[in-house]
């Protein structure tokens, strides 16, 4: 695994009547990233967040905001993301036409540039874009909820994904994002991820979210022994 692994705590199941405390707590808890899901009610049916909620994030935690855009228009809503504070963007290589283009400009914002592949899209869509990514995000659900099962079928795909940048020496990130729980990250990072997004997993865990966290960083821990 090149990078040391991080878990990304997807703020789509926490209590949005007490966001900024359920931020502090998953900070306090071990979380490395917060991951952000933004949805227009096209690409995906959910309608989410916009760039307001990345700058109420920014003022809570110092820790990176990770933005995975569910949008068709994400070029055009980049600048807006990034003038709100997000450290890293993820756009999905179905809703845009001028891939290479886009994470371009990601990357001359400052930002780490990423795409994402919902579960019917190959690999080998990613194929052309490998060395300008930062992050190759592997949806593990078909996008739009937390707390969905995840797909089995995706997994083969992160390893996939996983040779591909290994054989090429490529540095990016390779992240799951969907149905990650105790049970499923350990056979996510056999597959060759290194980071994890989770929702329901953190912020749904009935013991509350640093028990949730804990969980997450036990099966880590043990799939890594
Ligand atoms: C799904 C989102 C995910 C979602 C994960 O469309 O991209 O980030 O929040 O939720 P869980 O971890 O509950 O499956
Ligand atoms: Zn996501």
């Amino acid at each position: 695994m090149p990078h040391p692994p991080l878990i990304a705590a997807s703020i789509l199941a926490a209590d949005f009547a007490h966001l900024g405390d359920a931020i502090r707590q998953a900070e306090a808890g071990g979380a490395d990233w917060i991951h952000i899901d933004v949805m227009d009610g096209h690409f995906v049916p959910n309608l989410t967040m916009g760039p307001v909620v990345v700058e109420a994030c920014r003022r809570v935690t110092a820790l990176p905001l990770d933005v995975h855009l569910m949008v068709d228009n994400a070029p055009a809503l980049i600048p807006d993301f990034a003038r709100a504070g997000a450290d890293s963007i993820t756009v999905h290589v179905e809703a845009v036409t001028h891939l290479h283009r886009c994470l371009e400009s990601i990357r001359a914002l400052g930002l780490r540039a990423g795409a994402a592949l919902n579960p019917s899209t190959p690999a080998a869509s990613l194929d052309e874009v490998l060395p300008d990514l930062d992050l190759v995000l592997v949806m593990t659900v078909d996008p739009g909820y937390a707390g969905q099962t995840l797909i089995d079928g995706a997994l083969a795909k992160v390893r996939r994904i996983r040779s591909r940048l290994d054989d090429l020496r490529l540095p990016a990130r390779l992240q799951v994002d969907g149905g990650i729980n105790d049970q499923t990250l350990p056979r996510a990072v056999r597959e060759g991820a290194d980071t994890f997004v989770a929702a329901h997993a953190i912020f749904g865990h009935p013991q509350g979210i640093r028990a949730g966290l804990q969980a997450l960083r036990a099966s880590l821990q043990t799939a890594l022994a």
